[in-house]
Parts: C-alpha cells; structure tokens; sequence
C-alpha cells in the first residue's frame, strides 16, 4: 500500500525507510500538505504530516474523497488538525506523543545560556580576531528564579535541568499542580509566576485556552529585565506585544524556536528572498533575540523514535489493531 508522507525531507525519508524496513512503501513529497497539495494523495489511504501542514477541513475533505482514513503526524502537537473535521470524514489521526523530551530541554536550555552569555555575539567577534569583551557581559543562572508555564515531560525536565544550576523553580500547569509538587517543586499561579521570575519559558500546548497567554498586559507583568523562551508553539505569544517589550525594555532576552507565523518560512532556505513579514525580520536584527527554525526536536534520537512511532501506528492501522497514539474520537 502506498502511503504518502507530506513535508517530507531528506532527512525525514532517510529514517523512515530505516524503520519500515522494506515493510510499507513510502511515497516521500517535500511539499507541504494543504488544499492546493492534497490531490497528490489521491489514492493514498495512509497519509502522514508534519507540524505545520494544514489538516483543515477543506484539505481533510479532499482527503477523504481520495481515499484516506488514516493521518500519521510525525509530531506530538496536532494544534494544526481539525479533530471534528476528521471525526465526521471517518479520518483516524494519530501522532507521536514523545519522541524526545530530553532533545527539546536541552535546546531550552541551550537558549537560555546562549543569551545570557551572548554567544552568538561572543562567536562572530572572536572569528573576526576581536577578543574584547566589551557588551558581552552575562549573569549567574545560580539564585534566579525560571518560571515554568506546563509541567509536563518537557517542562520538568527544563525544571530538573534548571534546578541543577541553582534556580528557585516555579511552576504554572492548572491540570498537573499535584505532580509538580508531589516532584518537590513550587507551583505558582500565573500572576505571581509573572511577577516572581527572572526567566520564564513556555512548555504548554496551543489551544484556545493558552492562546495569547503572552499578551501586552501579561508582558506588562512580568519582572523588568526578564528572558522569555518559547520552544512550544508561536501562537502562546502575540509577538507583536513581545516586540513592544523588547524595544521599551521590558523584556532584556527573547528566545524562539517556534513563530506564530513559522509555517510559510521555517524549514526552507530563504536566504535570497526578501522576505515580506516584517515582525521577524525586526526580531531577528535585535542583539538580544536568538531565533531558530522549529529545531529543538532535531536530534539523530529523536528522528529515529518519530520514525519508528509512526510506521508502528500505521502497522498497527494495516493490521485492524487498536491505535496506540490515536488523538480525538
Ligand atoms: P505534555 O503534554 O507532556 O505537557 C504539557 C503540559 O502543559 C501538561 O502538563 C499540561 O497539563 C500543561 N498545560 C495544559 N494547558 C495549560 C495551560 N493553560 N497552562 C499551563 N499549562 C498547561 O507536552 P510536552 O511533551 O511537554 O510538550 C510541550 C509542548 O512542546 C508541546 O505542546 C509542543 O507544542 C511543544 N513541542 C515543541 C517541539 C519543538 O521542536 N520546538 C517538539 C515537541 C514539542
């Protein structure tokens, strides 16, 4: 059976094969998937995605009218999914809850030290024969306070990682407070998390509740001077009110590895266009932002557990037997 698998890149198709050895026949597409794109998979009954292709209901639609009834997300967020849609065209969607936590901690974490020491800054001096230290002054993490919004498997471990360095944790996650403090950490609510931390990172999923949960006024909460981390997903922040911040101040380190608007930029080359949004060309020239393109999963490990999570789901679809990873209905 031929399945086809969307934004797919070189890399994605060589750990793919690795696991599906010779078992499933993978019709491999760079492109991403979205109405225009979806009839491409006319025939397909297995169809896979990736994080930001469009599983609208328009693009479901045509889907389903090709023949689709499974949808593999090489991903664990599914934001980008209209469950209901799905459920109505009988489309089964499954994803990968956790390939690598570890690999997304680390790359917070990586941020983190990267800002406060100001390395990329720090790099290009010194290949430039420039060893003055001049503006590369940096701070302790020892006795900050790092604030955790979602106190699941990547935020704990942040947490974990972080307590390491000597910070006083706080943690904010309204469904998990009992784990956080059966773990021995503080919890916080939001206001008071704002208020208290030197660095505050976002580990929650995107949903209509956790929308915007960086807006103007909660920026206006937050401590003078403070470092914010968004690893998750773009829509937590409105970065225009982040941008605001940066510029009046408030906001001394901004570090980003997703963007509200990532999905027509992130993960091609488009370093000969001009390119048109000009939220993230002002972030980007500002010396206290670091921006990278959705890679805090990228890891050889975490590539090889999305794709053998994946072609066991489908496996496991092919064989009539329960689905593991199965998300909404
Ligand atoms: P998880 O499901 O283990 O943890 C999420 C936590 O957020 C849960 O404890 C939940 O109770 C909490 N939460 C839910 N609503 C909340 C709210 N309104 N306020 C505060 N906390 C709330 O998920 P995991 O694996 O830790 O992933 C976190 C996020 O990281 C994912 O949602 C995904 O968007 C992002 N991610 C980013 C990657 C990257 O490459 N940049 C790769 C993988 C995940």
């Amino acid at each position: 059976m031929q399945i086809a698998v969307f934004s797919a890149k070189p890399y994605d198709q060589t750990f793919l094969l690795r696991a599906a050895a010779d078992e499933l026949e993978f019709q491999c597409l760079e492109l991403a998937l979205n109405p225009a794109t979806a009839v491409l998979a006319q025939g397909a009954e297995v169809v896979s995605a990736f994080v930001n292709d469009d599983l609208g209901r328009e693009t479901l639609t045509m889907l389903a009218e090709g023949g689709t009834r499974l949808i593999a997300l090489r991903c664990a967020g599914f934001n980008q999914v209209d469950l209901q849609a799905a459920k109505d065209l009988a489309i089964r969607i499954v994803n990968v809850p956790a390939y690598s936590p570890y690999a997304v901690a680390e790359h917070t974490i990586a941020l983190m030290l990267a800002l406060s020491r100001k390395l990329p800054r720090a790099y290009n001096r010194v290949r430039d024969g420039n060893f003055s230290l001049d503006g590369l002054l940096g701070f302790d993490f020892y006795g900050k306070t790092l604030g955790v919004i979602g106190g699941g498997k990547i935020g704990m471990l942040v947490a974990e990682r972080m307590q390491a360095f000597g910070c006083r944790i706080l943690i904010y996650d309204p469904f998990n407070e009992e784990k956080c403090r059966q773990q021995g950490y503080e919890t916080a609510a939001l206001d008071s998390l704002f208020a208290s931390s030197d660095i505050i990172t976002l580990h929650c999923p995107l949903n209509e509740h956790t929308r915007y949960l960086i807006n103007r006024d909660n920026v206006a909460r937050m401590k003078q001077g403070v470092m914010l981390i968004n690893t998750s997903r773009g829509a937590l922040m409105d970065t225009q009110s982040v941008l605001e911040g940066l510029k009046a101040h408030h906001i001394a380190y901004l570090g980003l590895d997703v963007y509200e608007q990532e999905g027509s930029l992130f993960f091609e080359d488009h370093s000969l266009d001009i390119i048109q949004d000009d939220v993230i060309q002002r972030l980007i020239t500002l010396p206290n932002v670091i921006v990278t393109g959705h890679q805090a999963y990228f890891t050889k490990e975490a590539l090889q557990h999305i794709a053998e999570t994946t072609v066991s789901s489908i496996l496991q679809y092919l064989h009539d037997k329960p689905l593991t990873y199965q998300v909404g209905g």
